[in-house]
């Protein structure tokens, strides 16, 4: 095939979720590029995470490519995070365009480059569309709406998702359902889990800890909140160990908690993926304000509590695993109480939560991009 029928497609990540999902698009890029496909990739980085422990340490298990375009913005307030990675993804398309800009999820970096791309004419395709907590509140809620309303594809988790954009009026023909990319990265990679350091250091056993891990602004930000939410999941637990990996916005608050004594809770710094995915698979249960993590914990079939007051996954409550408790600590008692007395209920899997979304994403991809 001549250079000229080559097509560019740039897919972007900036934050820790986003590599999980990617991974799998740029596998299935790989086998049709070396089938003798005319489709070409770039892996923009935003670095909106840039710890090792939050970006480069998932590169390498994932087995990323180094990023063609490394933006480097950092951290900083919603709008000047998402106004760098514009102003610098901007540069990038301005000096090397692509053909189609693909993004995934819903974090400031999704919106920010979805915006800056629509805006040179570049189509937008958004793998996790559709997906609304109906909670305006949560920057991610916004930065779906904005993402959705502006795309002019939408590779969707579930029948449900499609439904919302439908209702949204977006046409049928956009919208694909494809299944789950981090569930892909899931599938692949839970033979490859490895034991975590805590996992001697804390005599854990399989089936007698629990996983904890909170970042939302609602959870977080606030020092009350977060300190009524530390008390009830240690007090409810009664000494089975809560592992804690505490993220980068957590560990500040963390240093203002006047009492770190904990009979259940033990801390420790963000974990490399492969050694998370081996925590969570061993979990008798899970507590999270994450979105993701409700979804693995529904795959691999582990009880798991939202500490959250709505979903933009309710399929995780519905099919899946999950219960959502919000910041109510009688229910988070009773919940954590529950699943210790192994009552919890049994879920099921959503439809195509199969380990092949990326691949279905790259057949549509290409059929898009090259009329076949
Ligand atoms: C972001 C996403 C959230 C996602 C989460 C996964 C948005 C609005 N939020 O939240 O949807 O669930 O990532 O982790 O996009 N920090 C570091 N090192 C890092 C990254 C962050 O120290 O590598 C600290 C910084 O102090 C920063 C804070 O963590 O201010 C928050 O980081 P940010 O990317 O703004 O949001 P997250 O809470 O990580």
């Amino acid at each position: 095939m001549s250079d000229r029928s080559i097509k560019i497609v740039d897919l972007i990540a900036g934050a820790r979720p986003n590599f999980m999902k990617i991974a799998p698009i740029i596998d299935a890029m790989r086998v049709r590029i070396q089938d003798g496909s005319p489709l070409r990739y770039r892996f923009v980085h935003t670095g909106q995470h840039y710890d090792t422990n939050m970006s480069q340490a998932f590169l390498e298990e994932l087995s990323l490519p180094k990023p063609d375009h490394y933006l480097n913005v950092g951290s900083g307030t919603q709008a000047y995070q998402t106004a760098r990675i514009m102003e610098r993804y901007e540069d990038v398309l301005m000096s090397e365009p692509c053909d189609l800009c693909v993004v995934v999820g819903d974090v400031n970096s999704t919106m920010a480059c979805a915006i800056t791309a629509k805006k040179l004419h570049i189509p937008v395709a958004h793998v996790e569309g559709g997906l609304r907590s109906r909670n305006m509140r949560m920057p991610e809620e916004i930065n779906r709406m904005v993402t959705d309303a502006i795309s002019d594809l939408f590779y969707t988790t579930t029948p449900e998702a499609g439904a919302i954009l439908r209702s949204e009026g977006h046409s049928p023909e956009k919208i694909i359902f494809v299944g789950n990319t981090m569930i892909d990265s899931l599938l692949k990679y839970l033979p490859k889990a490895r034991k975590p350091r805590v996992w001697e250091e804390q005599s854990l056993h399989e089936k007698e800890y629990f996983v904890l891990t909170m970042h939302r602004p609602a959870n977080v930000d606030a020092l009350r909140r977060f300190e009524q939410l530390i008390h009830v999941i240690d007090a409810a637990a009664e000494g089975t160990p809560v592992i804690f990996p505490v993220h980068p916005r957590t560990a500040k608050i963390m240093e203002r908690l006047p009492q770190k004594q904990w009979q259940s809770i033990r801390c420790t710094s963000p974990l490399p993926y492969l050694e998370f995915l081996y925590l969570l698979q061993h979990a008798k249960g899970i507590i999270t304000d994450s979105g993701g993590i409700t979804e693995e914990a529904t795959v691999l079939g582990i009880p798991c509590i939202t500490l959250r007051e709505t979903t933009e996954r309710p399929e995780t409550v519905t099919i899946g695993t999950n219960e959502l408790a919000g910041s109510d600590t009688q229910k988070i008692h009773y919940f954590i109480q529950k699943i210790i007395r192994g009552e919890w209920k049994k879920g099921s899997i959503p439809e195509r939560w199969d380990g092949r979304a990326g691949e279905r994403i790259v057949q549509h991809l290409e059929q898009w991009l090259f009329d076949f």
